[in-house]
């Protein structure tokens, strides 16, 4: 999350890190208690709600629920988010407008596959999801614009030593990995971080899970 004169909001930053890392629980306590997430629950598509539009559950690991509880808990910040003078993103989104300029000109983007991961991206339009948006009650104009995993971003901006060089590409974890290793449709790898996952390329197809996996955008690249 950036805020108007350039900061990033790092208290809200290294809040969720730690607790991401080492009180989940407690994130999760807190995050269920929105009330917006409480009544989307007790709905009739409960957990699902979303699955339909960004193939993923409602859960704190994704990006939608600790921006909500960011909008809900930072002072001020659901009226700067309103009056467009905070904008969110992703990592990615963060380290792109830095290294673009920042306040004065930097980018504000995300890469399609960590924009997949936010809960906020429709797997079929690879948009932002309107419908999602609303019944959350995000500005749509806080959210970056999505690009491919292979394009000219932009060029990195003066007081770098590379200044001038192209961005031309961006993606990460394990989705960079898939990409590294030609993982490719019909194959399935695997990657060991902070945790285990499994990832298979089903294509250009959404195939959707009956035992309750996952369908994300693995990469864009035109
Ligand atoms: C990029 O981030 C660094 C570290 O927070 C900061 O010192 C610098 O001013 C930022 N650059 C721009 C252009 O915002
Ligand atoms: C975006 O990518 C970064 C780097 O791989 C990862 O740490 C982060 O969790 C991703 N964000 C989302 C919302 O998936």
């Amino acid at each position: 999350m950036l805020i108007g004169n350039g900061s990033p909001l790092l208290s809200a930053f290294s809040l969720i890190t730690l607790l991401e890392f080492f009180c989940l629980l407690l994130v999760d306590f807190c995050i269920n208690n929105l009330a917006a997430i409480r009544k989307l629950e007790s709905s009739a598509r409960g957990r699902t709600h979303f699955v339909e539009s960004c193939g993923l559950p409602i859960s704190t690991y994704f990006s939608a629920l600790k921006l909500l509880w960011l909008l809900d808990n930072v002072e001020g910040l659901n009226e700067a988010a309103k009056k467009g003078d905070a904008v969110f993103g992703t990592i990615d989104t963060w380290l792109i407008w830095n290294l673009t300029g920042g306040a004065e000109k930097g980018l504000h983007v995300t890469d399609i596959s960590n924009a997949s991961r936010t809960m906020l991206m429709n797997l079929k339009t690879l948009d932002w999801d309107k419908s999602t948006l609303d019944t959350l009650g995000i500005p749509a104009k806080i959210l970056p614009k999505s690009i491919s995993n292979s394009e000219i971003i932009g060029n990195i901006a003066k007081g770098w030593p590379i200044t001038g060089i192209p961005i031309s590409g961006c993606l990460g974890d394990q989705h960079a990995a898939m990409v590294g290793q030609s993982c490719q449709k019909g194959e399935a790898k695997s990657t060991y971080g902070t945790g285990a996952f499994i990832l298979l390329n089903t294509g250009e197809e959404v195939i959707k899970s009956n035992h309750g996996l996952l369908s994300t955008v693995a990469y864009k690249l035109r």
